[in-house]
């Protein structure tokens, strides 16, 4: 990386704005190797210089990765298009780092929704070609049974002639079950079970690949992921 600005490297991390970062410099919070530097325009190359702020060591990444518990309501989109979307679920700070939605969730559909950067492993984690698994559970009218199991399993074909991939179901009870899709077409859940005679009431998505929603983000929080569920993501694709 190249020599940056200490105030825009601390906004870089997305948990401080340049402002805020600008304040935590001067008023002496920030240490670049071990010494307190308090001018803002200070120049720092990040992999080369250890850089603490209240003593803690920040990891600069190149790309943001935030996991978010999406609540119904909001749109999957960056921009506003007549309701609030997973944006306004962020803060300013992170809103300024041009993340975007890794695929879309319906406007109530909640739960696991990733937001990032980096636009190249988005893409590939998105590709019908990388078969990255999705699971959802899903709660409808009608009771289900195996013969629905069948039908996921086969293959399904939907009422417009559209075709879909097998799909796995897992019968939790009469009206719940966890449905695991390899692709992710249009209300492509509730299309499946409406194709069965049985609509969808509500709809979460709890996994994506090798990530499960984290059961401590309350609805409407996001936490950043660790360097860990980064690279275990790169493994999928
Ligand atoms: N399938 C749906 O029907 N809706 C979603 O939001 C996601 C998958």
């Amino acid at each position: 990386m190249e020599k940056q600005r200490l105030d825009k490297l601390i906004a870089s991390t997305g948990r401080w704005s340049r402002r805020e970062g600008k304040c935590l410099i001067q008023q002496g919070h920030v240490t670049v190797e071990g010494t307190p530097v308090r001018a803002p325009e200070t120049k720092v190359d990040p992999q080369e210089q250890e850089v603490c702020v209240h003593g803690q060591r920040l990891l600069f990444r190149e790309f943001i990765w935030v996991m978010l518990h999406k609540p119904g309501g909001y749109l999957s989109a960056t921009e506003d298009r007549g309701g609030p979307t997973v944006m306004d679920l962020l803060p300013p700070e992170l809103r300024r780092q041009h993340l975007f939605p890794v695929g879309r969730l319906d406007k109530d559909t909640e739960g696991l929704l990733l937001l990032t950067n980096e636009g190249g492993l988005a893409h590939s984690l998105l590709s019908p070609k990388r078969h990255v698994d999705k699971v959802y559970y899903a709660r409808v009218e009608g009771g289900l049974g195996q013969e629905d199991c069948q039908a996921f399993a086969q293959g399904m074909i939907l009422g417009d002639g559209l075709h879909c991939q097998p799909a796995g179901l897992e019968i939790l009870s009469a009206t719940e079950g966890l449905v695991t899709l390899r692709e992710g077409k249009f209300h492509q859940v509730k299309r499946m079970f409406a194709c069965r005679g049985k609509p969808v009431v509500y709809l979460k998505r709890v996994a994506m690949g090798n990530l499960t929603l984290d059961p401590d983000l309350p609805k409407g929080a996001f936490r950043f992921l660790t360097d860990n569920e980064i690279e275990n993501l790169r493994k999928l694709v």
